[in-house]
């Protein structure tokens, strides 16, 4: 989790590729309903093209979305290193990618194209307006991310998952790719959000692999889980709500393994956030407490009980220094109970990950 939101290498895909991506797994079932009472908002492109505009009162919008964005210069790039014109033009291309429904045969009404939409014009017009005037996050206005090779809904309440975090799902790969006990083991992911790292591990893990996704949020689980159903992984990936360890009772000394991306940012720089993250991602996602380290520590302590011997760990941080914390602590404070400790830079080289074995 970074302090920004930075469009990921994925989303620079040719439209049409990452158009066809997203449909690729859209088809997947979603015959059961995620395990809790709220419903997940469906994302822009899985919504059925029920709506219609003609080609010049579309084109009207555009040319007045592409003035707002471009009014934007780089004002809020200045101000709290947020987005510039460039990139929300970008956006807004995208955007059209996920509203418009592209149909081999033209439909003419008094001597106009008509264009099949998935939201109604005068939504694209209060998307755009939160977009640019709300700083509303644009993962949030189409309701997904991109991520990995998944591509993975989100919306208010949800973190939005980041480039960097995609790393963990690696560092699991690596360990169970040489170690059966550890690939057929059950895993648990805490702190889910959109159940991005659970989906992830579910994919490389054996057939005989599980994990458990656990978060404090309710709207967290039913986004992971709708996440999980449409990867079709229901029967790989189980969801849980509640705090850290409280839903994992009865799989102490038992996991196979367990990550976490859990919050680390310290309390007092969530007022200097982009206004993306700091106005509109939960709270409970960022804040980690006065120096950040509350719940990093927690789960440190808990690692030992939790994990099996052999088991292996994963925890995502803000930085060398909090992961320099950990490991110390861990070294130290932990009674021993660990080895092979390591410190893990992430794509942008920073020192983000500390990893480890349960003796
Ligand atoms: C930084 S976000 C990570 C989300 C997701 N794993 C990702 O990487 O995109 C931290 C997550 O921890 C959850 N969380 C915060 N406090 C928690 C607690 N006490 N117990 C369980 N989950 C918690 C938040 O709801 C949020 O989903």
């Amino acid at each position: 989790m970074k302090l920004s939101l930075t469009p990921k290498l994925s989303t620079f895909l040719k439209p049409s590729l990452a158009t066809n991506l997203r449909r690729s797994v859209c088809s997947s079932s979603l015959s059961r309903p995620p395990p809790t009472s709220l419903k997940p908002q469906s994302p822009l492109f899985l919504r059925p093209p029920i709506h219609s505009a003609t080609s010049s009162d579309l084109q009207k919008w555009h040319d007045w979305a592409k003035t707002l964005a471009s009014s934007i210069g780089s004002t809020f790039a200045d101000s709290d290193n947020g987005p510039d014109s460039t990139l929300l033009c970008r956006e807004l291309k995208w955007l059209i990618d996920d509203a418009i429904e592209e149909e081999d045969e033209e439909e003419i009404e008094n001597d106009q194209r008509k264009i099949r939409l998935r939201v109604a014009l005068e939504e694209l017009y209060l998307l755009w307006k939160q977009r640019i005037q709300e700083r509303r996050p644009f993962q949030y206005i189409v309701g997904c991310e991109h991520w990995r090779d998944l591509v993975l809904c989100v919306q208010e309440g949800v973190l939005i998952p980041r480039p960097e975090t995609e790393l963990i799902v690696d560092l699991v790969g690596d360990v169970v790719s040489d170690n059966e006990e550890l690939r057929e083991g059950l895993w648990a992911d805490l702190g889910t959000g959109s159940g991005a790292i659970a989906i992830g591990i579910g994919r490389v893990l054996g057939a005989g692999g599980r994990v458990i996704a656990t978060d404090l949020s309710p709207t967290a689980i039913s986004v992971a889980a709708f996440n999980v159903q449409r990867y079709g992984l229901q029967d790989v990936v189980e969801l849980r709500q509640g705090s850290w360890f409280d839903p994992l009772k009865d799989v102490e000394g038992k996991l196979a393994g367990f990550v976490s991306n859990p919050p680390y940012i310290p309390s007092d720089n969530i007022s200097g956030l982009q206004a993306e993250v700091g106005r509109h991602e939960p709270r409970v996602a960022l804040d980690g407490g006065v120096n950040g380290m509350d719940d990093l520590l927690h789960l440190c302590k808990g690692a030992a009980f939790m994990l099996k011997p052999g088991g292996f760990f994963a925890f995502e941080t803000n930085g060398e220094k909090q992961c320099k914390y950990l490991v110390e602590y861990m070294e130290n404070d932990a009674g021993g109970s660990f080895c092979n400790l390591s410190i893990v830079t992430d794509f942008a080289g920073i020192r983000r990950f500390v990893t480890g074995f349960h003796k």
